[in-house]
């Protein structure tokens, strides 16, 4: 089959189309799915990278063992492991897989669901680790209720255009934090309000806030703390830069400082499960989310997808088409 394949780490130059062999025999709880679209987010291109290094311990010290990146995919079932009861062959999916940059790919069961009807499959593809990072974040450590103040630093991004929305689906006023090419379109998205971060300094100390979800820029705790209300939350999703080796040094310093102050400071991995895609299906279904997609790539412009990630060009998200 077709495939977007590497056999080191480095740049998105790394990535390249070629014939590889078709997914291994299935798992009993493995499905497998013809790939029609695959979404591309920061992870992807971790995993690309080898960076940070820690990366490495998972996915191989040298080169990668999965030598097809991509995690998002939606697309049809084309057939099922020996213990897969919720899915058959034909049905229309979503969800988290490995390689899902080629025509084919093998997804647990437990990390699929049913395509949302009113999506196109390059819309669901772009809503798995972006969309569920963004739910769990605002859902369960955050813990957003109505009437809240949230700011979503990296609003116009893969997981803050989700959060912006999944917010204000819970009730919050939001403020939505990007440049200025992407504020348009996070206020379309139902942001109250959107801040340019190169005209406001948000941790100035004049901005207070119940929930600030951290999803980009590597703002320092200490000055994120001073956008916080006396008992306000922190959620650190992410935000590139934190470092080759473990890239987390400002997550740890929240969790171990958290137990010491009135304000909640929380760190978290998200992980993809069917329950998840289900919450976010029903909140597509009722439309107060929609992904945004910035654009499409075919397959074998994959590796520009991933370079307009990196520029940071991207308002919401890309996916590519198989
Ligand atoms: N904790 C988890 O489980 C989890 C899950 C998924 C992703 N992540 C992490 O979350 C981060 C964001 O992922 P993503 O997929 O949303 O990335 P993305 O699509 O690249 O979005 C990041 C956004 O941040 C904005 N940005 C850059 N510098 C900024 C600054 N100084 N202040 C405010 N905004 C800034 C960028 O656009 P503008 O500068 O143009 O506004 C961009 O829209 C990554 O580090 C990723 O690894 C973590």
């Amino acid at each position: 089959m077709k495939a977007i394949a590497q056999d080191r780490y480095g740049s998105a130059d790394v990535l390249g189309l070629r014939e590889v062999a078709e997914p291994p025999p299935l798992g009993p709880k493995d499905v497998l799915v013809g790939v029609r679209a695959a979404g591309v987010d920061r992870g992807v291109w971790h995993l690309m990278a080898g960076e940070p290094y820690a990366v490495r311990l998972g996915t191989g010290l040298r080169a990668p063992r999965q030598p097809v990146p991509g995690m998002d995919v939606a697309g049809v079932v084309t057939a099922v492991g020996a213990d897969v009861s919720g899915f058959a062959a034909g049905d229309e999916v979503f969800g988290v897989g490995n390689g899902t940059f080629a025509e084919a790919a093998v997804v647990r069961e437990g990390k699929l669901a049913r395509k949302p009807a009113t999506l196109s499959f390059a819309e669901a593809a772009a809503v798995p680790v972006s969309g569920v990072a963004a739910l769990q974040a605002v859902r369960d450590q955050a813990r957003v209720r109505a009437g809240q103040r949230v700011l979503v630093i990296g609003a116009g991004g893969g997981v803050g255009t989700f959060a912006v929305q999944i917010a204000k689906a819970s009730g919050a006023h939001v403020t939505g934090l990007c440049s200025a090419g992407k504020a348009e379109a996070v206020s379309a998205l139902g942001a109250d309000e959107v801040l340019d971060y190169a005209q406001v300094d948000i941790t100035d100390g004049t901005h207070r806030f119940d929930v600030v979800l951290d999803i980009a820029g590597n703002r320092p705790v200490r000055s994120l703390r001073r956008a916080l209300e006396a008992r306000g939350t922190l959620v650190i999703v992410g935000g590139e830069g934190g470092g080759r080796w473990l890239g987390m040094s400002r997550q740890l310093g929240a969790l171990l400082l958290s137990p010491f102050v009135r304000q909640r400071l929380r760190m978290f991995v998200s992980t993809v499960r069917s329950p998840d895609l289900l919450a976010l299906t029903e909140l597509v279904d009722r439309g107060a989310v929609r992904p945004l997609i910035d654009r499409t790539y075919p397959l074998a412009e994959a590796p520009d997808a991933v370079r307009q990630l990196v520029a940071g060009t991207v308002t919401g998200k890309v996916v590519v088409t198989v």
